[in-house]
């Protein structure tokens, strides 16, 4: 039981850092831009799957939690080299190749939207100067002759002038069509960018998925299988945001700022110089910014999964925490999760405004800078009142889509673990392969033999140690042995979920390394320990054993596991075939059951049943009995259980294990009269009856 006042085993992991962005939900490369914009200003996605916020989880790390190697992923290890990121990204970019229409289309819409807000200073100048020439025509400032006039795009101070000479009305409508088609593109945009987005999010995460499944056991082994759902749900999608927030639009933004940089450098390099002094500060303050921005991004999902993980503890042992008057210690350990998650998310309103002040810091700065360089220095730099105003709006203007490459290289920084994790998952092997020209057996007759095989989980474990047994076609045999002698361990490995370290296992004269999967698993079938049910119908459930089974089939496998009249009473179960599979219904029993009838809608020729009888009644004993005496009656049937009556009353044979061997074998009056093991088990049983009995 665990202590109630105790955190939970997931509560202090050091090595957290985001899979998003630097800003909470925020997509650098998607904020809208444009002039007067405060490129800090948090703007983009809603959090959710994928995105940067934590979704809601109750303990466990937070999505976008870097965790490293092995099955629970990248957890705090090395930072993942610089030449190894930049092979998952090349990677990476192959998965745009089947989307590569609706991508050429996000570029060229990207490239367009983020360029239409330059059009804003660029048409000012001309429209300013027209407005100021018409102005001063009169000396009265009276603008009524401007609709007549028309202007350059660039004037120079010695009266020649470059590009096109436009009215003031064309100035005007080409001003006003760039501000209307900024917002309409960019709302197509964002439309084709989710379409792109959730494609490849859809893709990678089913190429994780997937993989996972065709992982052998060992994987499987100790991971948590929270971090694992973490890798899919999360991680995987920090490929797509690779792709779609780091790569893509820091690419259009850096072409965007290039050609605006070459406009400007056009009209006066000095000028030029002059707008971009500024900038290395501003560079550096805005990453520094940038950073404290992820820290404490990172920090709120730390403690805001310390507070759901009291807050789960605090539900989930509400009965041990009251028993053990714990209530004061709980709600302390409450109070101090919940101070640190308020004051976290508190600091991070404090970093937005920093980052967003500090931009505009900048954005006036270099503005006033342009405009006192621009006057003092207009002729010399070959400047008119026109192109200083291009100026002046161009430097802001830039700012933008500066912030949003330096986000997205800060974001991709805190991608690229969970990148390189996703990578290491899909590259994993599993380390069972079938053979590459696999023996395929028709029909399986159900001859199996164990050669001195050898098997543990680990280095220093041997589960089994040189077993050998073999059990002949149509035989019922019975695998008994303490708890943890290795007789599921037994089943797996028959079933080629394990391999054994040293013997051979063999099926009908073939080594099962030889067979294919398909014979192996479609032909001896398993009725597992622990079932696994999917919250589906119990029509479903049962179907899962084969996808194409007919209702008939699945009612007649239901008949064969004599759990059929069962389900089909409402008295019973109140839905019959199509009554949901839940934690309490059908009762353990009848699950186990309905788990029987599975195994045996692939009429398989080799049935091996692990604990058949747990949680079963004496009626339900002896459906399961029939069970193996009619279906498997001519087939092989190996049984594993504790059941020492049943056993005696089912098998033919019965082989006792210990120490990983085979230590008695033999029919139960035998190994009763033989006095060994096998008596032992069986008068511990009795115990253990009487002593139920009497309470
Ligand atoms: N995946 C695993 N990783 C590590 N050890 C394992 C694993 N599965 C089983 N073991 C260990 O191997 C031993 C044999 O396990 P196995 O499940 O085969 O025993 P069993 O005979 O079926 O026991 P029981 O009667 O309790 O079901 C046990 O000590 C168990 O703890
Ligand atoms: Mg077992």
């Amino acid at each position: 039981m665990t202590d109630p006042t105790k955190p939970s085993d997931d509560g202090d992991e050091a090595p957290v850092a985001m899979a998003g962005t630097p800003l909470p939900g925020a997509r650098p490369g998607r904020r809208p831009g444009g002039a007067g914009m405060p490129p800090g200003s948090v703007m983009g996605r809603p959090a959710g799957p994928g995105g940067g916020l934590p979704v809601g989880r109750v303990g466990g790390p937070p999505p976008g939690a870097v965790l490293v190697g092995g099955p629970g992923g990248r957890r705090g290890g090395p930072p993942v080299p610089r030449k190894v990121a930049w092979g998952y990204v090349v990677r990476s970019l192959a998965l745009l190749r089947p989307l590569r229409g609706l991508v050429a289309v996000s570029i060229l819409l990207g490239l367009i939207v983020t360029a239409l807000p330059f059009v804003t200073p660029a048409v000012w100048g001309p429209i300013i100067e027209i407005l100021g020439r018409v102005a001063s025509q009169d000396g009265l400032g009276s603008l009524q002759g401007v609709w007549g006039a028309s202007g350059p795009r660039i004037s120079r101070p010695d009266g020649t002038s470059s590009g096109p000479v436009l009215s003031f009305a064309m100035w005007l409508t080409i001003w006003a069509v760039s501000l209307v088609l900024s917002q309409v593109l960019g709302f197509v945009r964002a439309w084709v960018d989710a379409q792109v987005d959730w494609k490849l999010l859809t893709e990678i995460r089913q190429r994780v998925h997937d993989h996972l499944q065709s992982l052998s056991l060992d994987f499987f082994t100790g991971a948590r299988s929270g971090a694992l759902m973490q890798r899919v749900q999360v991680e995987a999608g920090g490929v797509q945001k690779l792709l779609t927030d780091c790569i893509i639009p820091p690419g259009i933004d850096a072409i965007v700022l290039v050609a605006a940089l070459v406009y400007l450098l056009n009209l006066s390099w000095q000028m030029t110089i002059a707008s971009l002094i500024l900038s290395p500060f501003a560079f550096l303050v805005l990453r520094l910014v940038g950073n404290k921005l992820q820290a404490t991004t990172r920090q709120i999902m730390i403690s805001s999964r310390h507070l759901g993980g009291e807050l789960e503890e605090t539900i989930t042992g509400i009965s041990d925490i009251q028993v053990f008057h714990a209530e004061q210690r709980r709600s302390e350990r409450f109070e101090e999760a919940s101070k640190a998650a308020a004051k976290n998310s508190a600091m991070m309103v404090v970093w937005l405004q920093a980052s967003s002040r500090s931009t505009q810091i900048f954005v006036a700065l270099s503005t006033a800078l342009v405009l006192i360089v621009g006057v003092a220095f207009s002729t010399s730099f070959g400047l008119t009142l026109n192109s200083l105003i291009v100026f002046v709006g161009f430097v802001p203007t830039m700012f933008a889509p500066a912030q949003r490459i330096i986000d997205a290289y800060t974001s991709y920084n805190s991608i690229v673990p969970n990148v390189a994790s996703t990578y290491e998952l899909l590259d994993t092997k599993p380390s069972i392969l079938e053979r590459p020209d696999p023996v395929k057996v028709d029909e399986v007759r159900g001859n199996i033999v164990f050669e001195d095989v050898v098997f543990g989980y680990g280095e220093r474990q041997k589960v089994l140690d040189g077993l050998s047994f073999s059990i002949r076609e149509g035989e019922t045999v019975a695998l008994v042995g303490q708890i943890g002698s290795g007789k599921s361990t037994i089943f797996n490995l028959l079933l080629r979920f394990l391999d054994p370290e040293h013997g051979r296992i063999v099926l009908d004269g073939h080594d099962t390394k030889d067979l294919s999967f398909d014979t192996l698993r479609e032909q001896v079938s398993k009725l597992s320990q622990f079932p696994f049910f999917l919250k589906d119908s119990i029509r479903e459930n049962v179907r899962l054993a084969r996808q194409d089974a007919t209702d008939a089939e699945v009612e007649e496998a239901c008949e064969l596991a004599h759990i059929h009249s069962v389900i089909v009473d409402p008295a019973k179960i109140e839905n019959g075939y199509d009554t949901v599979v839940d934690v309490q219904v059908p009762s353990g029993g009848q699950k186990r059951l309905i788990a029987l009838a599975r195994c045996l809608l692939r009429k398989p020729e080799v049935l091996l049943l692990d604990e058949p009888t747990e949680n079963l009644d004496g009626d339900q004993r002896v459906r399961v009995s029939q069970v193996i005496r009619e279906y498997a009656r001519e087939r092989t049937c190996v049984v594993i259980s504790h059941d020492m009556d049943f056993i005696a009353a089912v098998a033919d044979r019965i082989i006792v294990l210990a120490g990983g061997r085979v230590a008695e074998e033999g029919s139960h009056q035998e190994l009763l009269a033989r006095g060994g093991l096998y008596k032992k088990l069986y008068e511990a049983q009795d115990v253990d009856d009487t002593a139920g009995a009497d309470k």
